[in-house]
């Protein structure tokens, strides 16, 4: 299966065949953090592989007083920090030669005039076509003003055989209203098959794996319903605090920064329906449904299925480590969680009263990104007789970080001559596979964006039917403000009320397991 242009087919791996279209990549915020760890590296190792195409031209905007050079010397010094693989001298030199630098500000007119020109000449230089990837790598409240200024100097016009795509970061709005403003701001300038709505979870092996563990395996898909599951559980657990991040933490909360985006994500693709081909629209389609199947709790239902909390200071990997509230730019009387659990269900014929447990936070005690799905117990207990009065129901796991794996627990009799039980594992490792060619997870992004493949991509829809389930929830919490944050001790597994949250239907959360 190839991720061919305009068609939108999703890879199943073997898909990253042929190079990219000719093209420039205009990445606006050239001189921050991700286009130094994250975007260098990944447009390296494509190139590595040789996938990105042979006409290309990388254009960074930022508005430092840099000229070509001292651009370049900057972006060598990041990539000899960042890259995921040794840098090979004869590959570098090339891919420098093909880097400019564009200075301005985002809000000067005049500095998108001068883009114009200058992208012009690069694209008969390099001979791209005029082909052209811009990549909002700025910050949020920037990226209605940059996606206008683009429209407005005629950066945003494709021509036959020529197109415009434009990478848009997270977040993607803070709540409903802003993300359908922000919607609205670019589809003025854009078509929706021009924007590329990026969340890097998405770019993950395991994660795009979910697709094809589902739909590649017909095992799976008479018991993935109420009839034969249980619950499911969702956990994104850091064991990392905010890393300097705090300013921007306090903004945000672990709703927006995870829960809204990455695991709404992972519910959707736990939940779909099989899509009827794997075009990109055909899977969006499935997922916003399962996101629109959400049903919205009510005021009374999300203070009785919802948890936040905010880590104190505490002990991770054996290192004491501080408050949340002690951490740099965070105030000292912050009520921003840093940690969130809640309990949905999604009303459709298929999951109808199936609980969905999902839960994130910061200074957990490990990191560990999974999903887990609880079968059903055994209908009847046959083995009482020998002892055995209480069987653990069959679970399946679904590792995403920081081991990649799929892992199905069943009940073995132990040899002997009694009848004894014990849990034994079915696994599939990513290890399995032999060494991975060291990556960044923005490669497949990127790479697809160069094809025309948005499958990976959120549609405004998605975006917007997301934030219509969180929206409710931040709204409620902020008018009820929290009075026992610091509630969990940071390397612990949150707060209490979490496990409280499962406990009071007779479950327990898969902590690390
Ligand atoms: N860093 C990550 O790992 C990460 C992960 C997920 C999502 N994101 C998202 O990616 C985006 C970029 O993040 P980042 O961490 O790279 O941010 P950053 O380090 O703060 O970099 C932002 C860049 O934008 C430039 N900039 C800001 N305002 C500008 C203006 N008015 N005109 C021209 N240039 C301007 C800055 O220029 P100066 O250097 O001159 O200030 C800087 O080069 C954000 O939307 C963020 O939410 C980042």
């Amino acid at each position: 299966m190839t991720g061919h242009a305009g068609n939108g087919a999703m890879g199943t791996g073997a898909g990253l065949e042929r190079p990219g279209d000719p093209c420039t990549i205009l990445i606006f915020g050239a001189m921050g953090d991700l286009t130094k760890r994250k975007l260098l590296p990944s447009l390296y190792n494509l190139r590595c592989h040789g996938l990105l195409p042979k006409d290309f031209a990388i254009v960074g905007f930022a508005r430092r007083d840099l000229d070509h050079a001292r651009f370049r010397a900057e972006m060598t010094a990041a990539i000899r920090q960042f890259a995921t693989r040794p840098v090979d001298d004869q590959i570098w030199a090339d891919f420098e030669a093909r880097i400019y630098y564009a200075k301005g500000d985002f809000g000067d007119a005049a500095a998108f005039a001068k883009l114009g020109h200058d992208l012009e000449e690069i694209a008969l230089r390099h001979h791209t076509g005029g082909n052209l990837l811009a990549y909002l790598a700025s910050p949020p409240d920037t990226f209605a003003t940059v996606v206008r200024q683009l429209g407005a100097a005629g950066l945003a016009k494709q021509g036959p055989g020529r197109w415009v795509r434009v990478v848009v970061e997270k977040p993607f709005g803070r709540d409903l209203e802003s993300a359908l403003g922000l919607n609205t701001e670019i589809r003025g300038v854009l078509h929706e098959n021009q924007i590329f709505r990026i969340d890097h979870y998405l770019g993950k092996e395991t994660v795009q794996n979910l697709l094809v563990f589902r739909f590649a395996n017909g095992i799976f898909e008479p018991i993935w319903n109420r009839r034969y599951i249980d619950h499911v559980q969702i956990t994104v657990a850091e064991d990392l605090g905010v890393e300097g991040r705090g300013a921007f933490y306090e903004a945000a909360g672990v709703v927006r920064d995870i829960i809204q985006n990455h695991i709404f994500q992972l519910l959707c693709l736990i939940a779909m329906e099989p899509p009827s081909t794997l075009s990109a629209e055909a899977v969006r389609n499935e997922k916003v449904k399962v996101l629109e199947a959400v049903r919205l709790p009510s005021a009374e239902e999300i203070l009785q299925q919802t948890v936040r909390g905010q880590y104190g200071d505490g002990f991770v990997g054996g290192a004491k480590v501080p408050a949340y509230r002690a951490e740099a730019n965070v105030s000292p009387a912050s009520k921003t969680e840093t940690y969130a659990a809640m309990k949905l269900f999604i009303e459709n014929w298929r999951f109808s009263g199936v609980p969905f447990y999902l839960r994130s936070g910061k200074r957990l005690a490990e990191r560990d990104t999974g999903i887990s799905i609880q079968f059903r117990r055994p209908p009847l207990l046959l083995f009482r007789e020998a002892g055995v009065d209480r069987i653990d129901p069959n679970r399946l796991d679904i590792r995403i970080q920081p081991e990649e794996a799929i892992r199905i627990s069943m009940k073995a009799k132990l040899p002997g001559p009694t009848i004894r039980l014990e849990n034994v594992k079915l696994e599939f490792s990513y290890k399995d596979f032999g060494e991975q060619s060291p990556a960044t997870g923005y490669e497949r992004l990127l790479y697809d964006c160069m094809t025309g493949d948005s499958t990976l991509f959120h549609r405004a829809d998605i975006v917007e039917a997301a934030w219509r389930i969180a929206t409710p929830i931040l709204d409620l919490w902020a008018s009820l403000p929290p009075r026992d944050f610091p509630n969990y001790a940071a390397g612990s597994w949150g707060p209490a009320a979490a496990d409280e949250l499962l406990a009071k239907d007779g479950r327990r959360w898969v902590n690390g397991e």
